[in-house]
């Protein structure tokens, strides 16, 4: 089977000054994950080589670098498919995590597919992951970017204009992290990784470890992993629709658009995008977001880097 790997950095409204680092990120990522199937690796060892990449680097909102919610502190969400068994394993809202891609490896081998909080982070220790300080996890750029919030927050006397500022984002949420990938032996995974929106109430938890909404993968027909404004994607199921584009036949390409149209016009305000890659190793991408930073190798659809 040919091999692919497919890896994004959010979908949103990325500033200029960062996309050097977008950039530089998801080049990265990408040869993580392509060094992983080079070797002979699984699609899955893949999709969390390069999510780890992703979640160390303070450009995007994942692990280290994540957004902090309304109290200011970190709570992040994560999400794991192995498209040849459906296994699912994902946490939420769990803090002090500096790879919570780790964990839900974890949980994928276990019985359940989902744990959330303290309850998911105390699997940290059966997993051999090392617990940190969630403080540890803040970077002065999230921590300019919550200030500006509550700043904005103070001065605005009016009604919510968008479900957006409802939660007091300032910006467009954005830099979720994810992979999609092709094993030689025809098996698909993919991963997803959060902090979520800007400001967001504590314990909120959005579509990113939710199976169909922030991921999905299936050997028979292809995987998925969004990003952008989660309760629309959680709404609309956005990586399932995706999926089932290709069930129906369009390339990764039209069923890519066709989820993401669907986002826009059943949701007021849903935004976001999504990486795809069919069982053959056709890749597509599609945002109706100002930008997602995204990038691709595929044996048979050649390699590219939008950022
Ligand atoms: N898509 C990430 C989030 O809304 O949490």
């Amino acid at each position: 089977m040919p091999r692919a790997i497919a890896v994004h950095g959010g979908a949103g409204n990325i500033p200029e000054s960062l996309r050097p680092e977008h950039n530089e990120g998801i080049r990265l990522a990408r040869e993580a994950g392509r060094r992983v199937l080079l070797e002979g690796g699984s699609a899955l060892d893949a999709v969390i080589a390069a999510v780890i990449v992703l979640e160390d680097l303070p450009a995007f909102n994942a692990g280290y670098g994540a957004v902090l919610n309304a109290e200011g502190y970190i709570e992040l969400d994560a999400g794991l498919m192995d498209g040849s068994t459906l296994d699912i394993g994902a946490v939420a809202a769990v803090q002090g995590i500096r790879n919570p891609i780790l964990l839900c490896r974890y949980v994928l081998t276990g019985p359940h597919i989902l744990f959330a909080k303290e309850d998911a982070a105390r699997l940290a220790a059966a997993a051999g992951i090392e617990q940190v300080d969630p403080r540890s996890l803040i970077t002065p750029r999230r921590l300019e970017q919550w200030l500006a919030g509550q700043r904005s927050l103070r001065v605005d006397s009016g009604a919510p204009s968008s479900p957006l500022s409802a939660q007091g984002e300032t910006h467009p949420p954005a830099d979720t992290v994810g992979a999609v990938a092709l094993d030689a032996a025809g098996n698909l995974a993919a991963a997803t990784s959060t902090g979520g929106i800007n400001g967001k109430a504590p314990g909120r938890i959005g579509d990113s470890p939710l199976p169909g909404g922030g991921f999905y993968a299936d050997n028979l027909v292809g995987a998925c992993s969004t990003t952008g404004w989660g309760e629309s994607l959680a709404r609309t199921l956005t990586a399932r629709r995706a999926i089932e584009g290709l069930e129906r036949g369009l390339t990764p390409a039209q069923a890519a658009r066709a989820a993401i149209d669907l986002l826009g016009q059943r949701i007021a305000g849903g935004e976001g995008g999504l990486i795809l890659l069919d069982r053959h190793g056709r890749f597509g991408a599609a945002f109706n977001s100002q930008r997602m930073t995204h990038a691709w190798w595929s044996e048979v659809d050649g390699e590219g880097v939008v950022a």
